[in-house]
């Protein structure tokens, strides 16, 4: 199997390179930008990718590569920090750039031969964030591509099969992105043989040799896409030794317990459904503070499982990439990356904790669970539904969570919901949910004045959660959805439309 290595710089983004890698059929693995060269010849790669990174080459203890990896006679791919370090490592000029380029940048291909730019539109949009850049190519390359603020976009040494680009073609955001990679690839003559199908394979081969013959594990479902899957496939590793729990949290949507409950029948998968909201309602009282709450519902799931998993040894979660990303700088990889948000899944584990964690879906992004899930033949109502956070409605019940706060939220987001199924428009979405502001604005209802909460309409476009743009809604579907709530909901006098796309938001509030 011919494989891809990456080398991390602390991007946000490394881990959507690999996705993109593994999306044309090439298996590849990440190692931090300063592993010993010895470690990197054993992966034997057919190329090296070098990733971004937050940092600027000048910086004192900015991450740094060993330099052979230039002589190993594999092509390269240095992304935006990556081409710094190539700039400066091969003895070209990097400078703070003039103008820092940060979002979108249109930039012109001016080499007619580029074997990386083959076949893609000669004026790109792409997304950049970068402060430094590289004024002057090292010797024996050649500038390839320049952003319309005159900055250099891309260069390259064709004998040496070494390339740079400024910009982020891994986000969705940059044109013809997984066309260059594509490029690129076949610049390394790298076979495509890598699959979800095999994938799967090797995992439940993977979760029955590290469970045993006699353990018994357990897998909270959420009814949601990431928990199935996770559930589906350890229940094909160790057939009849799973058990999996649906926790109402009291933080789930209106009228769900019943629905998910009905969907998994038939599924083969052995469900029982336990009621701890008055638990996780206490337990999260007076509360604000995103991280918080974040931490207490981690711990309060915990508590639950570890009560209901008597002469259980493993637990089940449906952790993804997004999360593992956003919630710790990968262990071992180097650690150059910032922490954004404390996911549930991997954020609120305590030290003490008696399970053993399989999590089998820790590499994947959400698009590849949903691939995943088709192929082990998980109902296809479960696979389309939207993502739904783990701490659900409390990261969007802004402020103190009471039940009054709540049930105003729920109705908000049911009559939300089910008018974008109405209008058609639920499978172009990939997740949309209302927030409750915790402020108060003044309105007019009859003849008098209101003094009521505002609720946010956020929905978004995605292919990985990783970036995200809102969702450009008809306007006659907002309004709708924008008078109903108004109308049926009471304590809400106002509805206002997220339009921010992530990054810089996120696509959650908290
Ligand atoms: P953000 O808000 O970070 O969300 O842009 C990206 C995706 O992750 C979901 N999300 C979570 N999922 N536990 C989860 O299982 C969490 O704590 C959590 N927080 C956010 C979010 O809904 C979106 O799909």
């Amino acid at each position: 199997m011919h494989r891809i290595l990456i080398l991390d710089y602390g991007s946000q983004f490394t881990q959507l390179i690999a996705r993109r890698v593994r999306e044309l059929g090439v298996y590849c693995e990440i190692l931090p930008a300063n592993a010993a060269i010895e470690e990197i010849r054993k992966v034997s790669p057919r190329a090296l990718i070098l990733s971004g990174g937050p940092h600027s080459v000048f910086d004192a203890g900015s991450p740094q590569s060993d330099k052979q990896i230039l002589d190993l006679g594999v092509p390269v791919l240095g992304i935006c920090y990556g081409m710094q370090w190539l700039g400066q490592a091969m003895n070209g000029k990097v400078s703070p750039a003039k103008t820092r380029e940060y979002g979108f940048t249109q930039i012109k291909v001016s080499a007619a031969t580029s074997k990386l730019f083959a076949g893609m539109a000669k004026n790109l949009r792409t997304w950049m964030s970068h402060g430094d850049e590289v004024d002057v190519v090292p010797v024996g390359f050649v500038e390839t591509a320049r952003s319309e603020s005159g900055s250099l976009a891309a260069m390259e040494n064709v004998t040496r099969k070494i390339f740079a680009v400024q910009f982020h073609p891994e986000v969705t955001h940059t044109e013809q992105g997984l066309e260059l990679f594509r490029n690129f690839l076949a610049i390394a003559e790298c076979k495509s043989d890598w699959n979800l199908g095999n994938f799967a394979k090797e995992k439940a081969a993977e979760i029955a040799a590290l469970v045993g013959p006699k353990d018994h594990a357990i897998c909270a479902l959420s009814g949601g896409v990431d928990s199935t899957v996770a559930a589906t496939l350890v229940e094909r590793a160790i057939p009849g030794r799973l058990e999996c729990l649906y926790i109402e949290s009291g933080l789930q949507r209106e009228g769900e317990g019943d629905s998910v409950m009905e969907s998994f029948k038939g599924s083969g998968l052995r469900v029982r459904r336990i009621d701890a909201r008055a638990e996780f309602l206490n337990n999260l009282r007076g509360v604000s503070d995103p991280e918080k709450k974040r931490k207490i519902i981690g711990k309060t799931f915990i508590d639950v499982f570890q009560r209901e998993s008597k002469g259980v040894e493993w637990m089940v979660q449906g952790t993804l990439y997004p999360d593992v990303i956003e919630s710790m700088p990968p262990p071992g990889r180097g650690g150059f990356s910032a922490t954004i948000k404390s996911h549930h899944n991997v954020g609120g584990l305590p030290a003490d904790m008696k399970l053993k964690l399989i999590e089998p879906l820790r590499e994947l992004f959400k698009d590849e669970v949903r691939k995943l899930g088709r192929e082990l033949q998980v109902d296809e109502n479960i696979l389309k539904r939207h993502p739904f956070p783990g701490p659900g409605l409390a990261v969007r019940c802004l402020g103190e969570i009471t039940e009054e706060r709540l049930v105003v939220l729920r109705a908000a987001d049911k009559i939300y919901i089910d008018e974008i199924k109405k209008a058609g428009l639920y499978d172009e979405i990939w997740q949309a949910g209302a927030i409750l502001l915790p402020i108060a604005t003044v309105g007019v209802m009859g003849d008098g004045r209101t003094y009521e909460s505002p609720i946010a309409l956020r929905a978004v476009t995605s292919s990985d959660g990783m970036t995200a743009d809102w969702y450009r809604f008809p306007h006659d579907v907002l309004a709708k959805i924008s008078n109903r709530i108004v109308n049926e909901v009471r304590g809400v006098n106002r509805v206002a439309y997220d339009i921010s796309t992530k990054p810089p938001a996120t696509i959650e509030w908290e």
